[in-house]
């Protein structure tokens, strides 16, 4: 077993204090890439998510409207303040869903439970990635589809300087 980070702890909470922060202004922020084409992207990723789907690293929710109507989604994130955007964006678009705040590293969820798993832009921002994918290929089926898209590193706020 790798060993994890010496600083995953610390990073974990500078980064949820980051987006805690950061939430409010994301979707301004992102807007450019979206308009370059991330949206195309989360179109034609998202309409391969079918049955019970589980979005880890939600955001501000930005996938929302492009999963297919019959899917019924649980969305967590370890930032509640993103999660708030995501649950207005929710009841903007008359979607029902379950929004949990979940490490995506240790998701307290069953094995094989989901149908798709969905991550969009979080292993580059999530400090231990391989644990994240470790949960995410735990809690889908073996029947099940994960879909990622990983974005670039330049996507991600500044990391915070740690130090001790
Ligand atoms: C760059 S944003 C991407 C948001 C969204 N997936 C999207 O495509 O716009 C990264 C997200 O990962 C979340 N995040 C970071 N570390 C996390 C962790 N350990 N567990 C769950 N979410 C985490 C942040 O709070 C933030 O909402």
């Amino acid at each position: 077993m790798e060993k994890l980070r010496p600083d995953a702890p610390h990073l974990k909470t500078a980064i949820r204090d980051k987006y805690e922060a950061f939430a409010s202004w994301y979707d301004w922020l992102e807007a450019l890439p979206e308009w370059l084409g991330l949206k195309r992207l989360r179109r034609r990723l998202l309409q391969r998510a079918h049955g019970e789907v589980l979005e880890v690293a939600v955001g501000t929710g930005k996938n929302l409207p492009y999963y297919p109507i019959d899917c019924r989604i649980t969305a967590v994130d370890y930032s509640p303040g993103m999660l708030r955007i995501a649950e207005q964006r929710a009841a903007r678009l008359g979607r029902s869903v379950a929004f949990r705040v979940m490490d995506a590293e240790k998701l307290p969820l069953p094995v094989d439970r989901f149908d798709t798993v969905v991550s969009t832009l979080s292993t580059c921002t999530i400090p231990e990635p391989v644990a994240a994918l470790r949960e995410m290929t735990r809690v889908a089926k073996p029947t099940g589809r994960i879909l990622l898209h990983r974005g670039a590193r330049g996507w991600e706020p500044p990391r915070p300087q740690l130090s001790e």
